[in-house]
């Protein structure tokens, strides 16, 4: 893993984009493998205003995206295909049929996991952007997840809910459960860039780098790819 630790989250985030933008100007046809959560906001803004500012062009890009909750439609608002229409999707050129995000309304969720795992073999994801749960989640994999997991329905962990609390009314709105790409469909990236900012992250980040490789800690499977590019601000990488 390459770890670059950046003065603020400003920088971080200036680089991050200009890495997405260098990406897709050496390849139109970009494959981008989304997250949601807050981590990825300020690129968002960054990548839009690039787009008003003619410096990227989104029109071939297709974009997979990592999760969603089981139970929330694309109308609700903390649905993750709700958070990336308005956050990105819609202020940019990008094909709308182009992007994916897990149905979490699918009638068959079995069906809907199977279908998204052959989505990404299909396509193959070029750059995978990720965030982090404080207890090392990746995408919804939760501590224990196998690193052989494909896209499936998983329950939330308490730790979990209680972070993604603070977009409800309340604790019993958050889902109890999601679909997410499983652990082994993240690895098949050919790319990952990993993020994470503030201090609350900045355990699971040490255990991600210098713990042992265990489902224990999710983000640890990164270790055995090829080509992953850690992104942490000053809080983020304070245990390192
Ligand atoms: C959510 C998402 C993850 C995300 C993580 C961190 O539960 N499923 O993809 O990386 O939590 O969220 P945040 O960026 O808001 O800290």
């Amino acid at each position: 893993m390459k770890v670059k630790v950046f003065d603020n989250s400003a920088l971080l985030y200036d680089y991050l984009c200009e890495k997405v933008i260098s990406k897709i100007k050496e390849n139109p046809n970009i494959t981008l493998g989304l997250p949601t959560g807050s981590t990825p906001i300020p690129l968002y803004e960054r990548l839009i205003q690039a787009y008003i500012d003619h410096k990227v062009d989104f029109a071939n890009v297709t974009s997979i995206n990592l999760d969603e909750y089981v139970g929330l439609g694309p109308t609700h608002n903390q649905s993750y295909r709700y958070f990336m229409d308005n956050t990105l999707f819609d202020h940019i050129n990008i094909n709308k049929a182009n992007t994916f995000v897990p149905n979490g309304m699918a009638k068959d969720l079995k069906q809907e996991c199977e279908n998204y795992h052959n989505l990404l073999v299909l396509k193959k994801v070029d750059l995978q952007i990720l965030g982090i749960g404080t207890n090392a989640h990746i995408a919804f994999n939760e501590p224990g997840s196998s690193f052989e997991s494909i896209t499936r329905v998983v329950p939330l962990s308490k730790s979990t809910r209680n972070d993604n609390r603070r977009f409800f009314k309340k604790l019993e709105d958050v889902p109890k459960k999601a679909i997410s790409m499983g652990i082994s469909d993240i690895l098949l990236a050919k790319k990952i860039i990993i993020v994470a900012v503030g201090s609350h992250k900045a355990e699971a980040i040490k255990n991600m780098i210098q713990g042992p490789i265990t489902e224990e800690v999710p983000a640890s499977a990164l270790q055995m790819h090829s080509d992953v590019l850690v992104l942490l601000d000053q809080e983020a990488a304070k245990l390192l």
